[in-house]
C-alpha cells in the first residue's frame, strides 16, 4: 500500500512511523509512505498557507490553493480515497481501518489552525475522519492513529502468528486477561486452567472471559458483536453472577 500524507509538519510523523512495525513493514516494501510539505505548494513568496478567516472569528484558516495544488501533483489521476483529519469527521473505527486497508493507496490531509477552507471539503477530499470526540492540536497525531490502525490490516504488515483478525473489535469483543511466566508471581497465580493443557477448556474459558469484560466495560459492543447459542447463555450466566450479592 501506498500512503501519502499532506502536512504543515512533517517531522511530526518521524518518530512514530520509523519504529517498530511500521518501520519494518516500510523497509519491506509492504508499505510506502510519503510526506509532503503543504507550504512547498504555496504560490506566493512568503509561502503563506493560513490566513485570516472570512466573515471575522478566532484564528487562521488553511488556505486551498496549497492543498489542491499539493494533492493534484503528487496523486494525479490515481484512484485515491482522500482522507481529511477533522473532528467534524465521521467515527474513525476498527471497520473502517479494514475497509481502507483494501485500497492499493490512500492520502492524508491533516487540518490545523482553527480549520481548513470549505472548497478543500467540498471538491478535493472524498472522506472526513475523526479518532474520537476530542480537539487535537492538528490532524497529524489523529493520521498516525488511522494509518497504524490501517496498516495492521495490510497483508504483510503483521507477522503470522499476530493476525489483526483475531484481537480485540475485531470479534467485536474485548479481549480477556492475559498470562506469561512467571506461574506464580509473589502472592499472584496463573488461573489453573490455562497451565491444564486441556485445549477446549482453555478455548471456552477464554472466550467466557472475553464476554465477561465486554459486558462489564463495553456492553454496548456486544449489540454489534456476532455470538453464538453458547454465547448468550454464558452471558446470561454472567448476568446472574455480577447481579447477586455476594454469599458469604
Ligand atoms: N484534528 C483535531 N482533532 C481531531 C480529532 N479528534 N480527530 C481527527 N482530527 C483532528
Amino acid at each position: 500500500m501506498r500512503i501519502d500524507v499532506f502536512t504543515l509538519f512533517p517531522a511530526m510523523f518521524l518518530g512514530p512511523l520509523q519504529e517498530s512495525i511500521l518501520k519494518r513493514a516500510q523497509e519491506r516494501g509492504t508499505l510506502a509512505i510519503y510526506l509532503h510539505q503543504i507550504r512547498d505548494y504555496a504560490f506566493d513568496r512568503h509561502q503563506m498557507t493560513d490566513d485570516l478567516p472570512y466573515g471575522g472569528g478566532q484564528g487562521m484558516v488553511m488556505r486551498p490553493e496549497p492543498i489542491f495544488r499539493a494533492v493534484q501533483s503528487v496523486i494525479g489521476a490515481a484512484p485515491t480515497p482522500i482522507v481529511l483529519l477533522s473532528p467534524q469527521g465521521r467515527q474513525f473505527t476498527q471497520a473502517i481501518a479494514r475497509d481502507l486497508a483494501q485500497e492499493p493507496r490512500l492520502a492524508f490531509i491533516c487540518g490545523h489552525y482553527e480549520g481548513i477552507d470549505e472548497r478543500v471539503r467540498e471538491h478535493l477530499v472524498t472522506d472526513e475522519l475523526s479518532i474520537g470526540d476530542y480537539v487535537l492540536t492538528g490532524g497529524e497525531l489523529a493520521a498516525m492513529v488511522v494509518i497504524d490502525a490501517v496498516a495492521r490490516f495490510v497483508p504483510g504488515v503483521l507477522g503470522a502468528d499476530e493476525g489483526a483478525e483475531d484481537d480485540s473489535y475485531a470479534s467485536g469483543l474485548l479481549e480477556g486477561p492475559q498470562y506469561t511466566r512467571p506461574a506464580t508471581f509473589g502472592p499472584w497465580e496463573v488461573p489453573a486452567i490455562l497451565r491444564s493443557g486441556n485445549h477446549a477448556a482453555v478455548a471456552r474459558w477464554q472466550r467466557r472471559m472475553a464476554l465477561k469484560r465486554t459486558l462489564e466495560r463495553r456492553p454496548d459492543l456486544l449489540q454489534q458483536a456476532t455470538l453464538s447459542d453458547e454465547d448468550g447463555r454464558t452471558l446470561t450466566e454472567i448476568s446472574a453472577d455480577l447481579t447477586e450479592p455476594d454469599a458469604g
